[in-house]
């Protein structure tokens, strides 16, 4: 019997998870797989019933399972309480932090279907299939913050700050990825800069040596920027710091075809969280409009790296590859001659395609 947390947390978060509780249920059961699942709250909603973005309870609920689907926290209704009760830096930082995970795996993979829905030209993006891994409890997030009046204005301070622990963990990960992908990795940094970037540098150089199998490559963070729009397919694993990494991502799932479709995976702890790259899209909220599909392709990765269920995870993801396939679409990915749907009917076409697999 395997527990799984279910954090629906706010906004879009709620619809999102209602559609991948369906699937992975129906993994489970075509697997054979014995799921226990339980509600927990986090972010505006647990504020709003409890006072806390992150009550006890939840963290609790999270430690004693085996793994966590997160939907995504945070809305207007939230943004001028305090910044530790904010539910991104009362409840989403602190959780990753508490639970030890530092390793953020967000895919970016263009299903056949969606090429021609890219911002991009079609040969840039197709077949496209890379790895972003960011570094998740360390650099400027999580740095000394300060704020204090000085004559005649504010002076503010963020830190970037890494241990070369820290740093060399996350290459670990990020080199054994890259091994049993593509055998290339591109570490991405601003060593012409930032002094954490030259010992990043140095770290991975050194962690480097223990995978002659892959191959390294060193970028500066700005250049990346410009080359996954320019050429996206020379990259297979990309290896970057917290803050780089969050925005890299951010634009890399344009390349997918909508920030709604890159899902991810935050490892390194006892338990395994999995959320979608995107926020809480409070715009959206409540209008059964939100591309459940990072969600549902996050409940594949919560299968295979926590449950360590490869046939369920890979069954879900073809289910995606199905229905898309067939002309289904929710508004984000909307192209002419598909079907739009919402999102619970995405869900439910993606359930039923699991089930006649
Ligand atoms: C993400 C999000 C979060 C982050 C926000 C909501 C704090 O943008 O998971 O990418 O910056 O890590
Ligand atoms: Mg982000």
């Amino acid at each position: 019997m395997k527990k799984v947390a279910v954090l629906p947390g706010d906004g879009i978060g709620m619809e999102i998870t209602v559609s991948a509780v369906k699937v992975l249920k129906a993994a489970a059961r075509k697997f054979g797989l014995q799921l226990e699942l339980k509600e927990g709250l986090i972010g505006g909603a647990a504020y709003d019933a409890c006072g806390s973005p992150l009550p006890a309870e939840t963290v609790a609920l999270c430690r004693e399972s085996d793994a966590i689907l997160l939907g995504a926290v945070g809305g207007p209704k939230w943004d001028n309480l305090p910044p530790d009760l904010r539910p991104e830096r009362g409840a989403l930082l602190p959780l990753r932090k508490l639970l030890g995970l530092y390793a953020n795996l967000r895919p970016v993979r263009v299903f056949a279907p969606l090429t021609g829905g890219c911002a991009l030209k079609q040969d840039l993006v197709a077949g496209l299939d890379l790895l972003v891994v960011r570094e998740l409890t360390g650099g400027l997030y999580f740095g000394e913050k300060k704020r204090e009046l000085i004559p005649g204005g504010w002076r503010v301070v963020d830190t970037l700050e890494y241990t070369s622990f820290e740093i060399e963990r996350v290459a670990r990960l990020a080199f054994s990825m890259a091994r049993q992908r593509r055998g290339r990795l591109t570490s991405v940094d601003k060593a012409n800069v930032l002094e954490s970037s030259i010992l990043w540098r140095e770290v991975v150089e050194t962690v480097a040596a223990e995978y002659p199998g892959v191959t390294l490559e060193h970028m500066l963070v700005d250049n990346c920027a410009m080359q996954l729009v320019r050429n996206p397919g020379q990259f297979d694993v990309i290896l970057t710091e917290n803050m780089f990494g969050d925005i890299l991502s951010d634009e890399a799932s344009v390349l997918a075809g909508s920030l709604g479709m890159l899902p991810s995976a935050s490892l390194g702890g006892h338990v395994g969280l999995y959320e979608p790259s995107h926020g809480s899209a409070p715009r959206h909220a409540g209008q059964d409009k939100a591309n459940p599909i990072a969600t549902i392709m996050s409940v594949a990765m919560l299968l295979r790296y926590s449950l360590r269920q490869e046939e369920a995870a890979a069954a879900v993801e073809t289910a995606v590859a199905a229905v898309l396939d067939e002309g289904y679409r929710t508004y984000d990915i909307m192209e002419t001659g598909c079907r739009q749907v919402g999102t619970q009917a995405m869900g439910g076409l993606i359930t039923a395609s699991v089930e006649s697999l």
